[in-house]
């Protein structure tokens, strides 16, 4: 078996998996303010950007290769409904409008979610203590439609309600939904929830999102979604559930998403920033894991230096 590993471009000639820029989408965060740069604890590299500052990133993005961003929204404000969500002049609107001007030809992704603009952190609307699923949905697809209105490309729900692809196809015909299908219940997100301002006020998300031991209950999700609209499906987070996406991978046809979520960024700056391993070399080595599992595109922190780093 070495025969073939002696050198670099005998072990080129043989790889069988590839790290593509082309296959991976940047996550921002735009924030209210002029000149806001806010790096976040943790997440080394990531910051709230205030819009000006959202679009001078933006750019330099693009010209480094990148093509895909997915662009979340930390409000001034928060409500019980998260209305900051679908208002014409709410942040993430704003931010797309500023994007869609000033970076042509990136592709604009946004996730669609109220957990940022509710005041109690849920990714839903709350009637007697639990996320009302039906009364969520029409807000949903009203947050989708205002981020098609200011020039989002894709969109992609992330807030597990049941129907809302559907509901969010009723009003978008023609916008590609890349839904965040197999979504779990992760500890993994907690350094997103700091920089999105997200954290549940009260319980936690396991009464939407799934619970990590079961993968047949994520191929229910996915059969669901795609027979509601959506043109690609994610599973999230991506290390811990290689697995899960290597089984959505063969049974379905639609291209795979992946999402390496901030916790498995975290951790390896952590480690890193101790010693204890090589960030690039992890780094490479998880994304290229993710991609052999089966996912065709991968949103992950690392865009960035990835198009440094290839
Ligand atoms: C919004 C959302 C979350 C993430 C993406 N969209 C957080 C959550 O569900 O709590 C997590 C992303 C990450 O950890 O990098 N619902």
């Amino acid at each position: 078996m070495r025969r073939l590993r002696r050198t670099d471009s005998l072990r080129a000639l043989v790889r069988e998996t590839r790290l593509d820029l082309d296959d991976l989408v940047m996550p921002l965060f735009a924030c209210p303010g002029e000149g806001v740069v806010r790096p976040v604890e943790g997440l080394d590299g990531i910051a709230q950007r205030s819009v000006d500052e959202l679009v001078r990133e933006a750019g330099e993005l693009s010209s480094l290769g990148v093509r895909a961003v997915l662009v979340f929204g930390i409000p001034e404000q928060k409500d019980e409904e998260g209305s900051g969500a679908w208002e014409p002049e709410g942040i993430v609107q704003r931010a797309l409008r500023a994007l869609r001007a000033e970076v042509p030809g990136l592709t604009l992704v946004t996730d669609v979610c109220l957990c940022e603009y509710t005041s109690h952190g849920h990714c839903g609307v709350v009637h007697d203590g639990e996320v009302a699923n039906d009364k969520t949905l029409e807000l949903l697809a009203r947050t989708a439609a205002s981020h098609v209105e200011a020039g989002a490309d894709v969109v992609a729900p992330s807030d597990m309600m049941d129907g809302r692809v559907a509901a969010i196809r009723a009003v978008l015909p023609d916008t590609p939904i890349i839904s965040y299908a197999a979504k779990y219940a992760s500890a993994f997100y907690g350094p997103f929830r700091e920089v999105a301002e997200s954290t549940p006020a009260f319980g936690d998300r396991r009464g939407y999102q799934m619970d990590p031991p079961n993968v047949r209950e994520a191929l229910r999700e996915c059969a669901l979604d795609l027979e509601e609209g959506a043109d690609a499906l994610m599973v999230k987070p991506a290390l811990p559930y290689l697995d899960v996406i290597r089984a959505v991978r063969e049974r379905f046809d639609c291209p795979v998403a992946a999402y390496n979520v901030s916790g498995e960024y975290a951790m390896v700056k952590a480690a890193a920033a101790a010693g204890h391993l090589d960030e690039r070399a992890a780094a490479l080595e998880s994304l290229v894991a993710i991609k052999r599992a089966g996912a065709d595109l991968v949103f992950t922190y690392w865009a960035k230096d990835v198009a440094r780093w290839l």
